[in-house]
Protein backbone atom coordinates (compact mmCIF):
# COMPACT_ATOMS: atom_id res chain seq x y z
CA UNK A 1 0.00 0.00 0.00
CA UNK A 2 1.27 3.71 -0.65
CA UNK A 3 1.76 6.08 1.90
CA UNK A 4 -0.64 8.40 0.06
CA UNK A 5 -3.37 5.49 0.04
CA UNK A 6 -2.92 4.60 4.15
CA UNK A 7 -5.01 6.62 6.28
CA UNK A 8 -4.04 8.58 9.05
CA UNK A 9 -7.62 9.21 10.28
CA UNK A 10 -9.10 8.23 13.78
CA UNK A 11 -10.80 5.01 13.45
CA UNK A 12 -13.75 3.10 15.85
CA UNK A 13 -11.25 1.34 17.77
CA UNK A 14 -9.26 4.76 18.93
CA UNK A 15 -13.57 5.96 19.57
CA UNK A 16 -13.56 2.94 21.38
CA UNK A 17 -10.45 3.92 23.96
CA UNK A 18 -11.37 7.20 24.91
CA UNK A 19 -14.27 5.55 26.94
CA UNK A 20 -14.19 6.65 30.66
CA UNK A 21 -10.68 8.64 29.38
CA UNK A 22 -10.24 12.05 28.13
CA UNK A 23 -13.61 13.20 26.58
CA UNK A 24 -13.94 12.74 23.00
CA UNK A 25 -14.17 16.62 20.59
CA UNK A 26 -16.53 16.32 18.14
CA UNK A 27 -17.90 19.41 16.03
CA UNK A 28 -19.92 19.52 13.15
CA UNK A 29 -18.30 20.46 9.65
CA UNK A 30 -20.10 20.95 6.57
CA UNK A 31 -17.39 22.32 3.75
CA UNK A 32 -13.77 21.75 2.93
CA UNK A 33 -12.55 25.23 4.70
CA UNK A 34 -13.54 24.95 7.70
CA UNK A 35 -12.84 21.26 8.26
CA UNK A 36 -9.49 22.34 7.70
CA UNK A 37 -9.40 24.41 10.55
CA UNK A 38 -11.62 22.18 12.47
CA UNK A 39 -9.90 18.53 11.80
CA UNK A 40 -6.32 19.32 13.87
CA UNK A 41 -8.25 20.17 16.93
CA UNK A 42 -11.05 17.62 16.81
CA UNK A 43 -11.66 13.14 17.17
CA UNK A 44 -14.50 13.06 15.26
CA UNK A 45 -16.35 15.60 12.51
CA UNK A 46 -19.89 15.20 11.88
CA UNK A 47 -21.32 15.97 8.58
CA UNK A 48 -24.52 16.68 10.50
CA UNK A 49 -28.24 16.66 8.84
CA UNK A 50 -28.25 20.09 10.94
CA UNK A 51 -26.40 21.63 7.72
CA UNK A 52 -30.20 21.87 5.77
CA UNK A 53 -30.78 24.75 8.44
CA UNK A 54 -27.55 26.17 9.05
CA UNK A 55 -26.27 26.01 5.63
CA UNK A 56 -29.52 26.08 3.71
CA UNK A 57 -32.02 27.46 5.76
CA UNK A 58 -34.64 25.22 6.16
CA UNK A 59 -36.89 25.21 9.07
CA UNK A 60 -36.18 21.73 10.25
CA UNK A 61 -33.86 18.60 9.22
CA UNK A 62 -36.50 16.80 7.67
CA UNK A 63 -36.38 18.32 4.18
CA UNK A 64 -32.75 17.22 4.10
CA UNK A 65 -31.86 15.05 1.13
CA UNK A 66 -29.23 11.86 -0.09
CA UNK A 67 -27.80 14.26 -2.03
CA UNK A 68 -27.07 17.33 0.13
CA UNK A 69 -25.40 14.68 2.64
CA UNK A 70 -22.94 13.49 -0.02
CA UNK A 71 -22.26 16.66 -1.43
CA UNK A 72 -21.57 18.17 1.94
CA UNK A 73 -19.55 14.77 3.31
CA UNK A 74 -17.12 14.89 -0.11
CA UNK A 75 -16.21 18.45 0.98
CA UNK A 76 -15.75 17.86 4.34
CA UNK A 77 -13.55 14.66 3.50
CA UNK A 78 -11.34 16.73 0.92
CA UNK A 79 -10.36 19.60 4.07
CA UNK A 80 -9.79 17.06 6.91
CA UNK A 81 -6.80 14.47 7.16
CA UNK A 82 -7.12 13.24 10.75
CA UNK A 83 -10.50 13.19 12.38
CA UNK A 84 -13.23 10.10 12.10
CA UNK A 85 -15.39 11.74 9.74
CA UNK A 86 -19.23 11.14 10.60
CA UNK A 87 -22.03 11.68 7.85
CA UNK A 88 -25.50 11.43 9.00
CA UNK A 89 -28.28 9.63 7.48
CA UNK A 90 -31.13 12.31 6.14
CA UNK A 91 -34.61 11.51 7.20
CA UNK A 92 -36.17 8.67 5.08
CA UNK A 93 -33.19 7.04 4.25
CA UNK A 94 -33.27 4.31 6.72
CA UNK A 95 -36.42 4.11 8.42
CA UNK A 96 -38.01 1.92 5.86
CA UNK A 97 -36.18 -1.32 6.73
CA UNK A 98 -32.53 -2.71 6.83
CA UNK A 99 -32.00 -3.12 3.37
CA UNK A 100 -32.61 0.28 2.66
CA UNK A 101 -30.66 1.65 5.42
CA UNK A 102 -27.44 -0.43 4.06
CA UNK A 103 -27.81 0.53 -0.07
CA UNK A 104 -28.25 4.04 1.50
CA UNK A 105 -25.36 3.99 3.72
CA UNK A 106 -23.20 1.85 1.43
CA UNK A 107 -23.94 4.49 -0.88
CA UNK A 108 -22.65 7.61 1.64
CA UNK A 109 -19.64 5.72 2.45
CA UNK A 110 -18.97 4.85 -1.11
CA UNK A 111 -19.47 8.58 -2.35
CA UNK A 112 -18.17 10.51 -0.07
CA UNK A 113 -15.47 7.98 1.46
CA UNK A 114 -16.23 8.52 5.09
CA UNK A 115 -15.53 6.22 7.92
CA UNK A 116 -19.14 6.43 9.78
CA UNK A 117 -22.83 6.67 9.52
CA UNK A 118 -25.25 8.33 11.79
CA UNK A 119 -28.50 7.17 12.61
CA UNK A 120 -30.97 8.96 14.67
CA UNK A 121 -32.12 6.14 16.36
CA UNK A 122 -35.05 5.18 18.15
CA UNK A 123 -35.52 1.61 19.85
CA UNK A 124 -36.72 0.91 16.26
CA UNK A 125 -33.87 1.18 14.49
CA UNK A 126 -31.52 -1.51 16.55
CA UNK A 127 -32.33 -3.89 13.17
CA UNK A 128 -31.03 -1.37 11.09
CA UNK A 129 -28.00 -0.79 13.05
CA UNK A 130 -26.82 -4.48 13.52
CA UNK A 131 -27.54 -4.91 9.81
CA UNK A 132 -24.78 -2.07 8.70
CA UNK A 133 -22.96 -2.89 11.71
CA UNK A 134 -22.55 -7.00 10.36
CA UNK A 135 -21.92 -5.66 6.42
CA UNK A 136 -19.13 -3.46 7.52
CA UNK A 137 -20.70 -0.10 8.34
CA UNK A 138 -19.61 1.73 11.71
CA UNK A 139 -22.94 3.20 12.64
CA UNK A 140 -23.39 6.52 15.75
CA UNK A 141 -26.58 6.18 17.02
CA UNK A 142 -28.16 9.18 18.23
CA UNK A 143 -30.83 9.07 21.04
CA UNK A 144 -33.12 11.43 23.45
CA UNK A 145 -33.87 14.65 21.01
CA UNK A 146 -33.85 13.61 17.93
CA UNK A 147 -34.20 16.44 15.30
CA UNK A 148 -35.52 14.68 13.07
CA UNK A 149 -38.60 13.37 14.53
CA UNK A 150 -39.93 17.43 15.47
CA UNK A 151 -43.66 16.71 13.71
CA UNK A 152 -44.19 14.25 15.92
CA UNK A 153 -42.90 15.62 19.10
CA UNK A 154 -44.19 19.48 18.36
CA UNK A 155 -40.88 20.91 18.86
CA UNK A 156 -37.23 20.74 20.07
CA UNK A 157 -38.27 19.73 23.47
CA UNK A 158 -36.01 18.12 25.81
CA UNK A 159 -36.21 14.64 26.82
CA UNK A 160 -36.62 12.30 29.75
CA UNK A 161 -38.06 14.44 32.34
CA UNK A 162 -40.92 12.08 33.03
CA UNK A 163 -40.62 8.62 34.05
CA UNK A 164 -41.95 6.98 30.85
CA UNK A 165 -39.21 9.88 29.15
CA UNK A 166 -36.96 8.54 30.62
CA UNK A 167 -37.37 4.45 30.27
CA UNK A 168 -37.82 5.27 26.63
CA UNK A 169 -34.72 6.92 26.31
CA UNK A 170 -32.76 4.03 27.94
CA UNK A 171 -34.34 1.62 25.82
CA UNK A 172 -33.13 3.31 22.80
CA UNK A 173 -29.81 3.58 24.57
CA UNK A 174 -29.39 -0.08 25.24
CA UNK A 175 -30.96 -1.01 21.63
CA UNK A 176 -28.28 0.81 20.16
CA UNK A 177 -25.40 -0.39 22.17
CA UNK A 178 -26.65 -3.97 21.64
CA UNK A 179 -27.26 -3.88 18.08
CA UNK A 180 -23.00 -2.78 18.23
CA UNK A 181 -23.13 1.16 17.60
CA UNK A 182 -19.89 1.96 18.07
CA UNK A 183 -20.67 5.36 19.95
CA UNK A 184 -23.53 6.95 21.34
CA UNK A 185 -25.10 11.01 20.32
CA UNK A 186 -27.07 11.90 23.34
CA UNK A 187 -28.84 14.84 22.75
CA UNK A 188 -31.32 16.89 25.35
CA UNK A 189 -31.42 15.16 28.35
CA UNK A 190 -30.74 15.71 31.88
CA UNK A 191 -27.62 14.95 33.77
CA UNK A 192 -28.30 11.52 35.42
CA UNK A 193 -30.21 10.22 32.67
CA UNK A 194 -26.77 11.34 30.39
CA UNK A 195 -25.09 9.65 33.76
CA UNK A 196 -26.99 6.30 33.98
CA UNK A 197 -26.81 6.15 29.81
CA UNK A 198 -23.28 6.15 29.78
CA UNK A 199 -22.01 4.55 32.99
CA UNK A 200 -24.30 1.35 31.92
CA UNK A 201 -23.47 1.65 27.94
CA UNK A 202 -20.23 0.02 26.67
CA UNK A 203 -19.28 2.61 23.94
CA UNK A 204 -18.75 5.91 24.18
CA UNK A 205 -21.78 8.43 24.40
CA UNK A 206 -21.14 12.11 23.24
CA UNK A 207 -23.54 14.74 25.01
CA UNK A 208 -25.12 17.79 23.40
CA UNK A 209 -27.50 19.96 25.94
CA UNK A 210 -26.96 16.18 27.94
CA UNK A 211 -24.05 17.14 30.54
CA UNK A 212 -19.99 16.81 31.18
CA UNK A 213 -21.42 13.14 32.60
CA UNK A 214 -21.06 11.83 28.65
CA UNK A 215 -17.38 10.68 27.42
CA UNK A 216 -17.36 13.59 25.13
CA UNK A 217 -18.85 16.67 23.54
CA UNK A 218 -20.33 17.98 20.54
CA UNK A 219 -21.74 21.04 19.24
CA UNK A 220 -22.99 22.52 15.98
CA UNK A 221 -19.55 24.35 14.69
CA UNK A 222 -21.61 27.92 13.65
CA UNK A 223 -23.89 28.21 17.11
CA UNK A 224 -20.34 28.02 19.16
CA UNK A 225 -18.95 30.55 16.63
CA UNK A 226 -21.21 32.79 17.51
CA UNK A 227 -22.69 32.91 13.63
CA UNK A 228 -26.57 32.55 14.84
CA UNK A 229 -28.15 35.81 17.25
CA UNK A 230 -30.25 33.12 19.37
CA UNK A 231 -28.30 29.85 20.46
CA UNK A 232 -29.80 27.58 22.63
CA UNK A 233 -28.85 27.00 26.45
CA UNK A 234 -26.28 24.21 26.24
CA UNK A 235 -24.32 26.17 23.70
CA UNK A 236 -20.63 27.74 24.80
CA UNK A 237 -20.30 30.85 22.15
CA UNK A 238 -16.31 30.81 21.68
CA UNK A 239 -16.29 33.88 19.14
CA UNK A 240 -18.72 36.29 18.23
CA UNK A 241 -18.49 35.64 14.41
CA UNK A 242 -21.83 37.29 13.57
CA UNK A 243 -20.31 40.29 14.99
CA UNK A 244 -17.32 40.42 12.69
CA UNK A 245 -19.03 39.35 9.55
CA UNK A 246 -21.26 42.12 9.85
CA UNK A 247 -18.54 44.60 10.90
CA UNK A 248 -16.45 43.51 8.04
CA UNK A 249 -19.24 44.04 5.44
CA UNK A 250 -20.30 47.24 6.61
CA UNK A 251 -16.61 48.60 6.42
CA UNK A 252 -16.20 47.08 2.58
CA UNK A 253 -19.76 48.69 1.62
CA UNK A 254 -18.14 52.09 2.98
CA UNK A 255 -15.13 51.89 0.83
CA UNK A 256 -16.71 50.73 -1.73
CA UNK A 257 -19.22 53.46 -2.13
CA UNK A 258 -16.52 56.16 -1.06
CA UNK A 259 -14.08 54.41 -3.59
CA UNK A 260 -11.34 53.89 -0.71
CA UNK A 261 -11.40 49.93 -2.18
CA UNK A 262 -9.66 48.87 -4.50
CA UNK A 263 -6.65 50.46 -3.62
CA UNK A 264 -3.43 50.85 -5.85
CA UNK A 265 -2.13 47.87 -3.64
CA UNK A 266 -5.10 45.67 -4.68
CA UNK A 267 -4.92 46.99 -8.76
CA UNK A 268 -3.08 45.69 -11.53
CA UNK A 269 -0.73 47.93 -13.06
CA UNK A 270 1.12 47.26 -16.78
CA UNK A 271 4.56 45.63 -16.71
CA UNK A 272 7.64 47.77 -17.38
CA UNK A 273 9.14 46.05 -20.43
CA UNK A 274 11.96 44.22 -19.48
CA UNK A 275 11.17 43.58 -15.58
O1 LIG B 1 -27.11 17.17 12.75
C1 LIG B 1 -26.34 17.46 13.68
O2 LIG B 1 -25.57 18.43 13.63
C2 LIG B 1 -26.37 16.61 14.86
C3 LIG B 1 -25.62 17.06 16.06
C4 LIG B 1 -26.25 18.26 16.64
C5 LIG B 1 -25.41 15.99 17.05
O3 LIG B 1 -26.98 15.59 14.85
Amino acid sequence: MSKQTRTARKTVKDIAAAKGATPLVMLTAYDAPTAAILDPHCDLLLVGDSLGMVVHGLPSTVGVTMEMMILHGQAVMRGSSQAMVVVDMPFGSYETNADQAFLNAARIMKETGCQAIKIESGAYAAGQIAHLVERGIPVMGHIGLRPQAINVDGGFRAKGRTEDERERVLAEARAAADAGAFCIVIEGVAEDLAAAITAEVSCPTIGIGASASCDGQVLVTQDMLGLFDWTPKFVRRYADLREAIDMAAAEYAADVRARRFPGTAETYSLRKQGS
